[in-house]
């Protein structure tokens, strides 16, 4: 039996964040697991006896503080803190806003930050767990402001990672596509954005918003289990020294180690995907 840690995960409602809650559960260690429905918590506390619902928006330093009040009345120690919670905002840059692009920061760049900066002091020689993406890479279009929320987060916490006077470690995962909500909500918010557009930008890129509406769906649907990240973050969960990075699934292998490729040589890749060359 291995040692029982204590676990910490935003956005655990659906998709990834669920099942890796129930995974860290079922192998005996205990999870507050965060939420923001009532509802969610009630779903996951019956899943299984080591979790607990914890009510965190991680955008409101305010549900921060709260479900940090509550967590230390609940549990003296924690050793593994996991910045799950996500979304993905998409579209063509020109049709999208520096608002948009700062929402999607709010959620996948500076909410993690705002969870290091209130929980470090509880996290003394434990373990940050990021959920971050191939699409740290940075190499794809139409989907930028969730590439560069990723990329943003990796590299700031791989900062923190050689700085901290703590002994925690950081360590990046980063999922291929993951079958899950998060595609379907992203779709339908990318619609949303684009028709609040003016008609020129509109017609400029409403055959670039099929496409990549055809893409998210047709990936989703190929998509990976998410049994598999959550096998993927037990494993670092229980291990001493995990490596600062893990892709999930070849195309995240693939696509970190395109990203290494001069800029010129990618885009004459992604044009050529995209039938532009
Ligand atoms: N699916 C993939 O292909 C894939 C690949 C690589 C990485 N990832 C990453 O994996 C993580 C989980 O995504 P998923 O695919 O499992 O999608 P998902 O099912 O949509 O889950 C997203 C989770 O984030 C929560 N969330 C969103 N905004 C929040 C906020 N302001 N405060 C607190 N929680 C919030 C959601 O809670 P509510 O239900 O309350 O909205 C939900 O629990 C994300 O960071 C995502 O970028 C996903």
């Amino acid at each position: 039996m291995k040692k029982q840690q204590t676990i910490l995960i935003t956005g655990a409602s659906s998709g990834i964040g669920r099942q890796i809650a129930k995974t860290l559960a079922e192998n005996g260690h205990k999870v507050f697991a965060g939420v923001r429905k009532k509802s969610d918590k009630i779903q996951l506390e019956k899943l299984n006896k080591n979790i607990t619902g914890v009510y965190i928006d991680v955008t409101k330093s305010s549900s921060i503080d709260k479900a940090f009040w509550f967590i230390i009345k609940n549990t003296d120690k924690l050793d593994v803190l996991i910045n799950n919670a996500g979304i993905a905002v998409a579209g063509p840059v020109e049709g999208l806003t520096a608002e948009n692009i700062k929402e999607q920061f709010e959620v996948n760049t500076f909410a993690p930050l705002r969870m290091l900066y209130k929980f470090l002091p509880m996290l003394h020689g434990g373990k940050i767990i990021n959920m971050s993406s191939m699409a740290s890479s940075g190499i794809f279009p139409y989907i930028s402001p969730y590439c560069a929320s990723k990329r943003s987060m990796d590299i700031l916490f791989n900062a923190f990672a050689l700085e901290n006077k703590d002994r925690v470690k950081v360590i990046s995962v980063k999922p291929a596509v993951i079958k899950t909500p998060i595609w379907n909500k992203s779709v339908k918010h990318a619609r949303e954005l684009f028709e609040k557009q003016n008609e020129t930008v509109r017609e400029k890129y409403i055959k670039d918003l099929l496409l990549m509406e055809k893409n998210a769906l047709e990936s989703n649907n190929s998509g990976i289990d998410v049994s598999k990240v959550a096998l993927k973050v037990l494993h670092i969960v229980e291990k001493n020294n995990p490596k600062p990075s893990y892709c999930v699934g070849i195309k995240s292998n693939l696509a970190m180690m395109l990203s290494a490729f001069p800029q010129g040589f990618i885009n004459k890749l992604i044009k050529f995907k995209l039938g532009r060359l």
